[in-house]
């Protein structure tokens, strides 16, 4: 086993310096110590000493290993299949400290959040403060006072509690919501205990985010909730979309040749998901539900990489983060077949990418008034603002406090996928592209009963020479 430590030392032995992203680059890789070794022979020669991700890409662009993709995954979860904290609450504890210390440490940098104190030394001061807290509880309130609408936020930090006054445009503005770590700008009245909020400030997108482009001219695609062994999956659409992976095209003057298939989740319908479901399915045992998901991706042209995760469908444990699909089912799919946790980050030709089933869509709805199931991008949006890919806890994403905040987002992503909602949205914050991928099933009879139509069969294609982004409707 090779330690971060071992890395480290191996380009100090050299003088050489790594900044953290590079590390990670190296510590996902198959074998750390021969990659360092390349990348310290290399620039030793040049006589660079501090080493950036953008010298690793001009190397790997320089090198043989231009015909090929040079991926990295950053592993999250390990292959457990159950979660090792049940009932575990000094574990929740834990996870929620770290949450507020790694979100107070962003807000922190901020220049309006630079004089921030603690709630305890707030109560000692007179007129404008500014506190970093978490959420504890919020809820609209009308008094006889104020004529304007009101929100009450409790917000807790490691000295204690405070109440916060804010109106309602303010929240509007920056909707918050529970379990959120903010900061906020107002003035403290020490006598009666509270604050009077004038501003929110949550850790939100750099708006200079850099539009990081690959190194190769290749596209990548995404699709997501497959359901296979539903009766609603799309089979004739999959032959379609086996001869357009295997074409290369020119949509808007851009030749789109696709390497790679990324699937985020809900590869099978399942077994007893939700109540009813075996009148829903066609395949009933759910070893064969992965066996026909196998046979499927081997009908996709043999040179498309095959990335894919689970979701809340799957067999894995439903706790997030949830691990690669056990060993027994790996056997299954061919080589080109690449296995990822939900969630997983990767670096694809120097891109960063997220992806993420997104359960916690069914939590942001409910918490979030502009959230719905047809404006995904936004929920995407705010886990991006927020740094929590699950900023509500207690709904319906059930979560494992292990893996030290799994959830938090420390380094923003260039790509974000999701799925789960069986919509199909594009969008972009700050350089960051936001893709919701569409379904392969259509319509179901609870979906029909919600008045919910499915966006089925969109192709989403982003060519990472350009970053461009194309929906192909399959
Ligand atoms: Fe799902």
């Amino acid at each position: 086993m090779v330690y971060r430590n071992d890395i480290i030392n191996l380009f100090t032995d050299n003088k050489m310096v790594l900044d953290s992203a590079t590390l990670e680059f190296i510590m996902s890789n198959k074998d750390p110590v021969k990659i360092s070794k390349y990348i310290i022979t290399f620039y030793s020669e040049k006589k660079i000493f501090r080493i950036s991700m953008n010298l690793i890409n001009v190397l790997f662009s320089n090198s043989n290993t231009t015909k090929k993709s040079v991926v990295t995954i950053k592993k999250i979860s390990d292959q457990s299949t159950e979660s090792k904290t049940k009932n575990s609450a000094n574990l929740f504890r834990d996870y929620f400290i770290n949450r507020f210390k790694k979100t107070k440490n962003l807000l922190s940098l901020k220049q309006s959040m630079s004089g921030a104190t603690s709630i305890a030394k707030a109560f000692k001061r007179d007129g404008e403060v500014s506190i970093i807290g978490m959420i504890y509880d919020i809820k609209e309130s009308r008094s006889e006072n104020n004529k304007e609408a009101t929100y009450v936020i409790e917000l807790e930090d490691d000295t204690g509690f405070i109440r916060g006054y804010v109106n309602k445009s303010i929240i509007e503005k920056n909707p918050v919501t529970l379990d959120e770590v903010i900061g906020v700008i107002g003035h403290i009245n020490p006598q009666k205990k509270y604050i009077t909020i004038n501003n929110i400030i949550q850790p939100d997108i750099p708006r200079n985010m850099e539009k990081k482009k690959g190194n190769r001219d290749v596209s990548i695609a995404f699709i997501s909730d497959l359901h296979v062994g539903s009766k609603n999956f799309l089979r004739d659409k999959w032959n379609d979309l086996s001869s357009f992976l295997g074409t290369e095209h020119r949509i808007n003057n851009e030749d789109i040749r696709i390497e790679s298939l990324f699937v985020v989740g809900d590869l099978v319908d399942g077994i007893g998901v939700y109540p009813g479901q075996e009148d829903d399915i066609d395949i009933v045992d759910i070893m064969k539900q992965y066996e026909e998901l196998s046979y499927l991706l081997k009908k996709l042209p043999s040179n498309i990489n095959i990335y894919i995760l689970p979701g809340n469908h799957d067999i894995v444990r439903a706790i997030e983060p949830q691990p690669e699909l056990p060993d027994n089912l790996k056997e299954l799919f061919s080589e080109n077949v690449i296995f990822l946790s939900n969630p997983s980050y990767i670096t694809y030709d120097g891109v960063n990418i997220l992806l993420y089933h997104g359960r916690t869509f069914d939590d942001l709805v409910g918490s979030l008034p502009k959230m719905t199931y047809s404006t995904p991008t936004f929920g995407m949006n705010y886990m991006l603002k927020t740094r929590s890919l699950v900023p509500v806890y207690g709904g319906k994403t059930p979560i494992s406090p292990e893996y030290e905040t799994w959830d938090f987002i420390e380094t923003l992503p260039d790509i974000f996928a999701t799925g789960h909602i069986h919509y199909h949205e594009i969008a972009s914050a700050y350089n960051i592209s936001l893709i919701n991928s569409s379904t392969w099933q259509s319509q179901t009879a609870y979906q029909r009963m919600h008045n919910f139509s499915p966006m089925p069969c969109i192709l989403t294609v982003v060519n990472l020479a350009t970053r461009s982004i194309y929906s192909e409707q399959v």
